[in-house]
């Protein structure tokens, strides 16, 4: 089937099966590969991009219900790349040094950006509960909070 919709702004239309997962839909047809495949069952959080607005996990949403939707992944947070403004999310992250393989990391930050969006001053269990949708092997939770506060803090300045 073709299937129209946008990403990260920009109108994309690809011709897949209608079970085709979105994330792979990123990954294999636009060659957008900061969003990762961790467990293909809702269950990690390493898909994670936006779904009109909202977190979804790319590896459960497929072709047939796409056409239309505007979807955002880790790519549209700083669209000129490090060399260009980057995002607060981003930046946080990276003062924090949050990251240790970083396979995880930018559904941690999708995950994110979605609580700040809608909560733009969670506290540290609001945060928690949260990013609870979004695992990381390395450990990193501590530092995720951290940088989430700080990013917090620099949106609403
Ligand atoms: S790959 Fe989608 S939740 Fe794990
Ligand atoms: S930084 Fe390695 S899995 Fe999270």
């Amino acid at each position: 089937m073709n299937v129209n919709f946008s990403v990260n702004g920009e109108a994309a239309s690809v011709d897949v099966e209608p079970d085709t997962p979105l994330l792979w839909i990123i990954r294999d047809h636009l060659g957008l590969t900061g969003t990762k495949f961790g467990c293909g069952m809702a269950m990690c959080g390493a898909c994670t991009v936006h779904l009109d607005g909202a977190r979804t996990f790319s590896c459960q949403i497929q072709a047939r219900s796409l056409e239309g939707r505007d979807i955002t992944t880790i790519e549209g947070l700083s669209p000129e790349g490090p060399e260009g403004d980057v995002h607060p999310i981003q930046r946080a992250w990276i003062d924090e040094q949050v990251p240790q393989c970083g396979f995880c990391q930018p559904g941690q930050m999708m995950a994110a950006l979605d609580l700040l969006n809608r909560n733009p001053s969670p506290t540290r269990e609001e945060i928690v509960v949260h990013m609870n949708s979004n695992l990381c092997r390395c450990g990193t939770y501590p530092r995720i909070v951290k940088a989430i506060q700080a990013a917090a803090e620099e949106m609403q300045a």
